[in-house]
């Protein structure tokens, strides 16, 4: 018999409680058998910290606490055709090239990217020296079809973390009413809501991008977890932490990779003055893998989230009631407290994981 635990931590800042419900997670049977491994289908727009998200990601799974079941791709920090691409080449560096990779529900794909951030193949000019997918785009699956596949082979078996815009949930949604509410859990990188947004004045890009699909996955359960900004900005991949995963092994092509990355990422995040003037980059999505693994290094609150989707100048804003009334209508859990350093310290250590040899 398995126990699945839930873990609460409670708080009291500046008067506001905030209840934490991270990381519900398998533990050993009685019999003292080792926890089944967290079966994880990703959602993601490969994108610089998408990438590194995605090696954390390989080394949990290495490491025998994951498995990944599918990698499903959306058009967002650049076009489609580079996040597939970027994620079949991030998933063969890492040794996971045989995971099953979907290709975006198509998109109008004219509109702003974040190219000047994440650079023009989205993995800093850095795709040309990974080899090429062994799997055309053109025979990729549709995301929202291995979504709604994966999910309703095994109801309630499967954490979906996205990490993109909210499209190929939310198609998948549309096709198959009732699917993501069998997800184990929804957990999404995406919002700002005590603070601006890095998009617009008010919207975080992945929310900005495709604020119906967002309005839509948050109406779909009522415990959908977020990562909002206000997090995500706080945790700051430094030259030292890279360092420190390259030092430990330096022969390792990944963790070469790992610095070449960061030296992009760090150098647009600072011309962006994203990072209070820290030399690096937000890792916004590998929120989400602490969030499961490692939830101990967060505080969520239990919210009702509302997405605007009309706004002249809110549009893809996230807002949430801060008032003390009954949470009634909750739909989310945010999270609005990280630990950074401790976030940042598990992050290399397992990074170190994945580049060892065998
Ligand atoms: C989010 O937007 C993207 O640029 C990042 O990959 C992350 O998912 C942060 O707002
Ligand atoms: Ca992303």
């Amino acid at each position: 018999m398995r126990y699945r635990i839930a873990r609460y931590a409670l708080t009291l800042t500046m008067g506001i409680v905030l209840v934490s419900q991270a990381g519900a997670t398998d533990m050993s049977d009685t019999a003292g058998n080792r926890a089944r491994p967290r079966r994880i289908l990703f959602d993601t727009d490969p994108g610089g910290d998408d990438v590194f998200a995605l090696l954390w990601l390989q080394s949990l799974a290495k490491q025998g606490h994951a498995e990944i079941v599918a990698v499903t791709t959306v058009a967002g920090n650049v076009r489609s055709q580079h996040t597939f691409a970027n994620a079949c080449k991030t998933l063969a560096l890492g040794g996971f090239g045989h995971i099953e990779v979907g290709r975006s529900v198509p998109v109008d794909e004219g509109g702003e990217d974040a190219a000047h951030i994440h650079g023009n193949d989205g993995m800093g000019n850095l795709s040309r020296t990974l080899p090429d997918p062994k799997h055309p785009l053109s025979e990729a699956r549709r995301s929202d079809d291995i979504i709604i596949e994966k999910l309703s082979a095994v109801p309630g078996e499967i954490t979906l973390i996205a990490v993109g815009p909210l499209t190929n949930l939310a198609a998948a949604e549309e096709k198959s009413p009732g699917i993501l509410a069998k997800a184990k859990e929804v957990v999404i990188m995406g919002g700002a809501f005590r603070q601006g947004g890095n998009i617009t004045p008010c919207a975080e890009f992945n929310i900005y991008c495709d604020p119906e699909a967002a309005q839509k996955v948050f109406t779909s359960r009522d415990d959908i977890v977020v990562l909002p900004l206000g997090i995500t900005e706080k945790v700051t991949f430094t030259k030292e932490h890279a360092n420190g995963v390259s030092q430990a092994v330096p022969e390792s092509r990944i963790g070469r990779f790992i610095v070449d990355l960061w030296q992009f990422m760090a150098k647009t995040s600072m011309s962006y003055r994203s990072t209070d003037g820290i030399r690096g980059f937000h890792v916004h999505d590998a929120t989400t893998l602490a969030y499961l693994f490692y939830p101990e290094t967060l505080l969520l609150r239990r919210a009702e989230v509302r997405v605007e989707t009309k706004g002249e100048w809110t549009r893809g804003q996230t807002v949430f009631d801060d008032r003390h009334g009954a949470k009634i209508e909750a739909n989310a859990w945010v999270a609005l407290q990280v630990d950074a350093g401790n976030l940042l310290a598990v992050m290399v250590e397992d990074f170190k994981l994945l580049v060892a040899p065998e």
